[in-house]
């Protein structure tokens, strides 16, 4: 199948495969997503069969606007209405209890849906055009780093879908948090975006622990993962490079000393072997978790791309989005 990218102005390509029943990716302010009409089991199962993704792993559904909400899942919760009200559109996903008109295809069977409202203005007038549900996880292949622009979903998953609409570079980088909302009690299954802090004030936040639950592949141990081998450690500035291997190393900001082997070096007691990675991106210039965050799987996916024997990875500070950050890191790790 041949792949087609186009911009903004030809959303109504897209519109049109979506209503014949068709996969489209898509941009929306977290990452690129995989949409099918969520309603059209056959369509759905095109989403699956294009990822590769196992059938259990239930995808989120985007709605238009809260008539469409009503329409898939019932809303008894005080608090799930303040949390749409503060952060809708925006990349927030909560777990209603659905209704019927949900395929099981959707939800892999389970009794709830994942339910968010896009941001991104391409996404926006896509869903609102087509005026139904749209069902879209990340336009990655299953298990694999997300996708942020329009060519890594080409690289991805380029002659499996007929359309991919340019967005550039999305917003946030990491995919959005997930709640499910439970009497006072907001239960975070998936870190993102919005942040601990930014759920606080709306009620007691819980993250979710369970190590493996099935119910949320995006739980599992294993996930957002490179082809290299990649391992997490606390500071890059204790990591020396054995000779002869290829290292890779994601920082989280420049620090003295810590350089790859291509740049002048700085005359300081603490260059020594941990200077000679044969590649390394910072995630920020400026110590900010939110470009950090932006720029966490694109600079990924660059590495995996490097023929790199091992990708180091830092550990970015456990605040804000970078708890989040974090959390992608630990699941992309093979230690
Ligand atoms: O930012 C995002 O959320 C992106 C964009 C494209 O919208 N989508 C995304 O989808 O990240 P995906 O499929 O990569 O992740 C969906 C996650 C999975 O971990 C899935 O298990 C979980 O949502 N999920 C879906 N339905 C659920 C449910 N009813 N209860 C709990 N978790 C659910
Ligand atoms: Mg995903």
């Amino acid at each position: 199948m041949k792949t087609e990218i186009v911009s903004a102005q030809e959303c109504a390509k897209a519109i049109k495969l979506l209503r014949d029943g068709e996969v489209v990716a898509l941009p929306t302010e977290t990452v690129y997503g995989l949409a099918a009409d969520a309603l059209n089991p056959d369509a759905v199962a095109k989403i699956f069969e294009a990822k590769e993704r196992p059938r259990f792993d239930p995808l989120i559904v985007h709605v238009p606007n809260g008539k469409m909400l009503d329409e898939i899942a019932t809303l008894e919760s005080e608090l799930a209405r303040k949390l749409m009200e503060k952060f809708w559109p925006g990349p927030l996903t909560i777990v209603f209890p659905k209704r019927e008109i949900v395929p099981d295809i959707v939800t892999a069977g389970l009794e709830t849906v994942a339910v968010r409202m896009s941001a991104h203005p391409i996404f926006r007038e896509v869903v609102r055009k087509l005026n139904r549900p749209l069902a879209a996880p990340g336009a990655n292949q299953f298990g694999r780093i997300s996708p942020t622009t329009a060519q890594h979903v080409f690289g991805e998953l380029g002659g499996r879908i007929p359309l991919i609409v340019d967005g550039g570079a999305t917003e946030h980088g990491i995919e959005s948090t997930i709640v499910q909302v439970a009497s006072r009690v907001i239960e975070v299954w998936r870190r993102g975006p919005i942040t601990d802090e930014m759920l606080r004030p709306f009620g007691e936040v819980r993250e979710q622990t369970s190590p493996v639950n099935v119910g949320a592949p995006g739980q599992l141990p294993t996930h957002y993962a490179p082809r290299t081998k990649l391992i997490v450690v606390e500071s890059l500035g204790n990591f020396c490079v054995p000779p002869g291997r290829r290292i890779g190393a994601l920082a989280f900001r420049p620090v003295a000393g810590v350089t790859d082997s291509g740049r002048p070096r700085p005359t300081t007691a603490a260059t020594n072997a941990s200077s000679d990675f044969a590649a390394m991106h910072h995630l920020t210039e400026r110590g900010d978790l939110r470009e950090a965050a932006a720029n966490f799987f694109w600079m990924l996916r660059e590495l995996d791309a490097e023929n790199l024997d091992l990708i180091v990875a830092e550990r970015v500070p456990e605040e804000g989005i970078g708890a989040a950050i974090n959390d992608r890191l630990t699941r992309a790790a093979t230690n």
